[in-house]
């Protein structure tokens, strides 16, 4: 028991949880990620999987982008990634609804599956079936050998190493670095990007490392953030575009490990429904990097305030407008808006880390939740 006990230590290598651990690898994680692939000196991306099937890929009608959960979120993430840059449209389905509902697809449909594990469930009766129409499926993995990676025609692997904690940290954002390259590489087959803006793209991308680990040193004051708001029973996360999906990931965290309830909004839809919650109990978290709607997502933070809402602002470093009107802050370096989720989604999953610990939650194993989902 008792070398159990120190093995696990080892693992955590000298963090308190695997789930904060794997938090602060992310930077390792996405460099690993881009390694050979990113080659910025020669201005150009190799990605085997689509090199050998790039025909495909540049007369595909539509890529149809099928997961669960967390992989879920970074498939919303890479729909705007492709569909921005390489003008491919894109859909993106939850596996477990898609494999009901006799969906049309065919032989000119592309689906990218995307999943930690490779083992869940849906998603891989979801490539069964695209398979079966015709389609030409391709596998986002990070378990090298899985069943989705074994399953799928062609694939790229995340390399972001073992994942243990049961709420997914590095895996979504080495899982959006893939989808960038991959995105990137069809974009400049296609010529819907410039030189000039995929060389920016890369040097961007190569410095998200960095920027992630400057990032993760706002630890300390999210601590302080989330001190005061753990007794909250509800929570609301709002984004506009690119940073959409980082609300969602940011809601599912919370819930995931600290079992408030929270939920992800588009910023703009909050009139819609949302804003009937708000009061001075309600913690609101607005991503309000400074690329990408800033204006109006500002005005919807003045409607919060105006309701006595709490506004957690995820800011660009250096920023005054935001600060002025929100309770908190948290600043993340500034970047392509197209890469910003990858630094937007940083504070979040310290937020929800250090809010279950301070309710001394089992951070690495919440309750009822599976760190792989192999049945229905
Ligand atoms: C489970 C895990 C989540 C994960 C989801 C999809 O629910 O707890 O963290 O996002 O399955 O898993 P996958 O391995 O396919 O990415």
């Amino acid at each position: 028991q008792e070398l159990k006990l120190n093995l696990e230590q080892i693992e955590k290598g000298g963090y308190e949880h695997f789930m904060l651990k794997e938090i602060h690898e992310q930077p390792k994680a996405i460099t690993d990620t881009y390694r050979g692939r990113l080659l910025r000196n020669e201005a150009i991306i190799k990605m085997a999987g689509v090199e050998d099937n790039m025909k495909k890929f540049l007369n595909a009608n539509r890529i149809i982008i099928v997961a669960c959960g967390t992989s879920w979120h970074a498939g919303l993430v890479a729909e705007y990634i492709f569909e921005d840059l390489s003008r491919i449209p894109v859909e993106v389905e939850y596996a477990s609804e898609f494999r009901y509902r006799n969906p049309i697809i065919d032989e000119n449909d592309i689906v990218i599956a995307i999943s930690q594990s490779g083992e869940t469930a849906d998603t891989l009766a979801a490539i069964k079936l695209a398979k079966s129409k015709g389609a030409f499926v391709f596998g986002v993995c990070n378990v090298v050998g899985s069943s989705i990676a074994r399953e799928t025609h062609a694939g790229a692997y995340t390399h972001a190493g073992p994942e243990i904690g049961v709420a997914s940290t590095k895996a979504f954002t080495t899982q959006i670095t893939v989808l960038t390259l991959m995105a990137l590489r069809l974009a400049r087959a296609k010529g819907t990007i410039s030189s000039s803006e995929f060389r920016q793209h890369l040097l961007e991308l190569e410095m998200i490392p960095n920027k992630v680990e400057k990032a993760l040193e706002a630890d300390a004051h999210i601590r302080e953030i989330a001190d005061l708001y753990k007794d909250s029973r509800n929570c609301l996360y709002l984004g506009r575009g690119y940073n959409f999906p980082v609300a969602l990931e940011g809601a599912l965290k919370l819930k995931e490990i600290s079992y408030i309830h929270a939920e992800g909004y588009p910023a703009a839809e909050m009139k819609h429904g949302p804003i009937a919650l708000i009061d001075e109990n309600m913690p609101i978290v607005v991503i309000a990097t400074k690329k990408g709607h800033y204006e109006k997502v500002v005005s919807n933070i003045q409607e919060i305030k105006s309701r006595k809402g709490k506004i957690i602002g995820i800011v660009t470093e250096g920023d005054e407008q935001v600060r002025a009107l929100a309770d908190h802050v948290i600043e993340v370096p500034e970047t392509l808006e197209s890469l910003s989720p990858l630094l937007t989604t940083i504070p979040l999953q310290l937020l929800s880390y250090h809010i279950a610990v301070l309710l001394g939650k089992n951070v690495d194993q919440p309750r009822n939740l599976a760190k792989s989902v192999t049945v229905e």
